[in-house]
């Protein structure tokens, strides 16, 4: 899972900009981000993936997750983004997005790989390079949420075994098997990043 270090211009006066946003949110929301980015920084060890880039995305990427829908939906539109239907009917799809527009708009932040690693770590999508990856992981693996959702054991248990490719897959996997069996919606670009995942593996692609 090793990729091209990237430059880490923005590491000390980016991430102070973000920070200064993090005492603003809830407490539980700031407790889940600086567990998020404890974990984050457990994974880059173990997968050799360069640690700044993705705690910065880590400390951001949560950064309107206490929005509600109406508020998400404006700030999306206003930032230049446009929802698709699923999007339009969960907003909450929604802050990962608005998140990320903000780091470019508000905070001058442009790293690509911390960019696409904050707009896509609720449905993940293909492609994704090695920040985006941990940073998918860490968010999922907080003990709080794999107290509530045993399944996730797994997940963490892969992470931590170095196979950040099978976690990242098995999570896709299961999220989309859950929401379909229960009648809900599953965003296709998740299903595009688990076919896109499956495909590398069996070495279709
Ligand atoms: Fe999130
Ligand atoms: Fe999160």
């Amino acid at each position: 899972m090793t990729g091209p270090a990237p430059s880490a211009f923005y590491r000390d006066e980016h991430l102070h900009v973000v920070e200064a946003r993090l005492a603003d949110l809830p407490e539980d929301l700031q407790g889940h981000i600086s567990r998020s980015r404890a974990i984050g920084a457990d994974l880059c060890e173990i997968h050799g993936v360069e640690p700044d880039a993705v705690d910065l995305a880590l400390a951001a990427h949560d950064l309107f997750k206490a929005a509600d829908g109406d508020e998400l939906l404006a700030e999306a539109g206003r930032r230049g983004w446009e929802a698709d239907a699923v999007e339009r009917a969960f907003p909450f799809l929604l802050h990962g997005p608005v998140a990320a527009l903000w780091l470019m708009q508000e905070a001058g932040i442009d790293e690509p790989s911390v960019i696409e690693a904050v707009t896509w770590h609720t449905t993940y999508a293909a492609k994704m390079g090695p920040v985006a990856a941990m940073t998918f992981l860490a968010d999922k693996i907080d003990p709080v949420k794999v107290q509530e959702w045993p399944w996730l054991e797994e997940v963490r248990d892969l992470s931590y075994r170095k196979r950040a490719e099978d976690a990242v897959e098995l999570y896709l996997s299961r999220l989309t098997t859950r929401l379909i069996e229960q009648g809900e919606i599953a965003h296709t670009r998740t299903l595009d990043a688990l076919n896109y995942l499956r495909l590398g593996r069996k070495a279709m692609l």
